[in-house]
């Protein structure tokens, strides 16, 4: 059936009280778990099951079917398929009619929003407070973008992909790469995921960072970062970011750019004289140090992220 013509379909349901959704621009925001499709009503999991064999036994290895089948917290649980699905007398009847069961997918006809209240009725806490206009949700992203509850794909989290990485890496192909730089995060190497840094269902900080800045997120790991010293290099304070690329990088060190720019892109006239290049040329100019040329910075400013030595104002120990 044509995808307008389905649309037709659901827009007649509408105007006829059929669907519970309403028509107009924009996304509809259903209330969590509200039931699109009103008039039908729930049969059972064992009705589901005798015509969906292979759904059936794939499913069966999968943490919600060992919670609703065997030890179902509530009535919801019970329900079993038709707790995602909605209730199915209306798609039982008609196996082929469209919309008479919520379907997941990009290719869902009902409203996202809706589709992804029906897991958001038992998961809209925890790390999911921050999923509603998250960028994830702003770019309508669905629940099974990232899941597929029917069958066990990957050890934990019902990933869509074997793991959580290759799962993100799918669309993300930019950080794919980046993973793959002279220098990196051992992300390909297995000891660390995108999620030890972002939460992917939404977070109070740009870009999804699981704690409340760049630098919160890099202490988790790296904490003899974290200071306080008793001399301060005030950018390292500040972000992280301000020398380091958080993926991946062609310079050592994961570093933005090589040193000495890097040092030089901030200080440009320091005591001694940093400049690589004379900042005046011409007679009364400064000349560059012939002790900097070709060296690094930290030749002499060895403890860049910060000292503690009574004599490291300099960070020169
Ligand atoms: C009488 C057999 C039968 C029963 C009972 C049945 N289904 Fe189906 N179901 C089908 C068939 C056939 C299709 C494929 C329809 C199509 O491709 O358009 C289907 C498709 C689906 C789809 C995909 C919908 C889509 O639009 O692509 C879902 C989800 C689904 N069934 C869930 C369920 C659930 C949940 C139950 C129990 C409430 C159930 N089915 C009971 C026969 C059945
Ligand atoms: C935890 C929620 C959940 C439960 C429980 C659940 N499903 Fe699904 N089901 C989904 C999601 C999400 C998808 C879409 C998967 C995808 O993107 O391929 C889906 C897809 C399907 C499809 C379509 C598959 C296809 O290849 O198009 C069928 C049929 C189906 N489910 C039947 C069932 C039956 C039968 C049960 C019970 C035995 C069940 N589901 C239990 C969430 C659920
Ligand atoms: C009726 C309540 C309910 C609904 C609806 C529901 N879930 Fe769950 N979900 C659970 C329970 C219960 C568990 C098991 C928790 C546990 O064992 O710690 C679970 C576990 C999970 C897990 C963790 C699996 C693991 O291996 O750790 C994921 C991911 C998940 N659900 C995603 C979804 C998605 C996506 C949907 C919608 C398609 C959905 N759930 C719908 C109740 C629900
Ligand atoms: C962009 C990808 C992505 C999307 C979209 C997504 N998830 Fe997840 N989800 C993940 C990843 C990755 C994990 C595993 C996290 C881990 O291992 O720490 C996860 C874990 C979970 C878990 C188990 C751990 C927990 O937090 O309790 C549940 C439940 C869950 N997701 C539900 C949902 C629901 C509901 C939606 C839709 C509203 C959703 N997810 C959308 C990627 C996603
Ligand atoms: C289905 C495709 C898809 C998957 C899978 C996916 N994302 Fe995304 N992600 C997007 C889209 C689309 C955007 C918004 C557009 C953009 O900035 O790229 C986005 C944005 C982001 C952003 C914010 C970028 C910014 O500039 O603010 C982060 C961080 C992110 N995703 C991390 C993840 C992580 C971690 C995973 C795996 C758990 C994941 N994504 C899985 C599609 C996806
Ligand atoms: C070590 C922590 C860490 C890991 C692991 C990580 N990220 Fe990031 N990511 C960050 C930080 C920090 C930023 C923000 C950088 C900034 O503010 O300049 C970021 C930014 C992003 C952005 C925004 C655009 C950009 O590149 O700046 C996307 C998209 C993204 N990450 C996706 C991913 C994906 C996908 C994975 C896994 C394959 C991943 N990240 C793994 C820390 C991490
Ligand atoms: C989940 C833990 C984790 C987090 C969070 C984390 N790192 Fe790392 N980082 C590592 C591991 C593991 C290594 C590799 C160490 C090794 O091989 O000895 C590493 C290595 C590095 C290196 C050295 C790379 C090289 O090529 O020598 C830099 C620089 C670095 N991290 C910066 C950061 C920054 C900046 C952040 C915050 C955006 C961050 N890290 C967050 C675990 C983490
Ligand atoms: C002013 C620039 C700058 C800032 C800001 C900065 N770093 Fe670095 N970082 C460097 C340089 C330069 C190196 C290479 C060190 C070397 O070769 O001795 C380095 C190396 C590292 C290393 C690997 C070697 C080691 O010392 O363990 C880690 C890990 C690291 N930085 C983490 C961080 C973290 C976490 C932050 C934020 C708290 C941060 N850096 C902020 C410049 C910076
Ligand atoms: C993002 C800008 C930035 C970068 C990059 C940067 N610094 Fe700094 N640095 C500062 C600021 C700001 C201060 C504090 C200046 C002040 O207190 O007057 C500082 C202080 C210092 C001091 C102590 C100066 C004093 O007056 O006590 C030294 C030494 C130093 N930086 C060396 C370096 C070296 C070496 C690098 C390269 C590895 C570097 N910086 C990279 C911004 C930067
Ligand atoms: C041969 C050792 C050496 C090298 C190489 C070196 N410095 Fe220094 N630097 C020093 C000493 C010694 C001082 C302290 C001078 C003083 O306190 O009078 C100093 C002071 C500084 C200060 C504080 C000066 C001020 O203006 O108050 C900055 C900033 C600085 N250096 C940056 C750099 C940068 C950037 C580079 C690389 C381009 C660099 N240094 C290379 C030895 C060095």
């Amino acid at each position: 059936m044509s995808s307008l013509f389905r649309k037709v379909l659901l827009a007649l349901a509408c105007l006829s009280g059929v669907v519970g959704v309403q028509a107009g621009d924009g996304p509809t925001r259903l209330a969590a778990g509200e039931w699109p499709v009103s008039r039908a009503e729930y049969v059972g999991a064992d009705q589901c099951k005798s015509c969906h064999q292979v759904i059936k036994a794939h499913y069966a290895h999968t943490k919600h079917a060992l919670a609703f089948e065997r030890n179902p917290g509530d009535d919801l649980e019970a329900r079993n398929c038709e707790a995602c699905h909605g209730p199915g007398s209306a798609h039982v009847e008609n196996p082929v009619a469209v919309n008479a069961i919520v379907d997941f997918g990009q290719d869902s006809d009902l409203p996202k929003d809706a589709v992804n209240g029906q897991c958001l009725q038992c998961h809209d806490e925890g790390e999911r407070t921050h999923w509603a206009n998250s960028i994830h949700d702003a770019n309508d992203l669905m629940c099974s973008d990232c899941h597929n509850p029917m069958a066990r794909f990957s050890r934990k989290g019902l990933q869509r992909f074997d793991s959580v990485n290759e799962t993100c890496m799918s669309c993300h192909k930019t950080q794919k790469v980046e993973f793959a730089k002279r220098s990196h995060m051992p992300l390909l190497e297995g000891k660390l995921a995108c999620v030890d840094c972002h939460n992917p269902h939404g977070s109070a900080t740009d870009p999804l960072l699981k704690a409340d800045s760049v630098n919160q997120v890099c202490y988790t790991c790296h904490q003899e970062k974290r200071g306080p010293f008793v001399f301060e290099h005030a950018p390292v304070r500040e972000n992280c970011a301000n020398c380091h690329k958080p993926h991946g990088s062609n310079h050592e060190s994961l570093l933005k750019t090589a040193r000495p720019f890097l040092c030089q892109s901030c200080h440009a006239h320091s005591r001694h004289i940093s400049d690589l290049l004379p900042v005046e040329a011409g007679p009364g100019g400064e000349f560059s140090d012939a002790r900097i040329a070709g060296r690094s910075c930290q030749n002499c400013h060895a403890q860049i992220h910060g000292s503690n030595h009574p004599a490291g104002v300099r960070m020169h120990r």
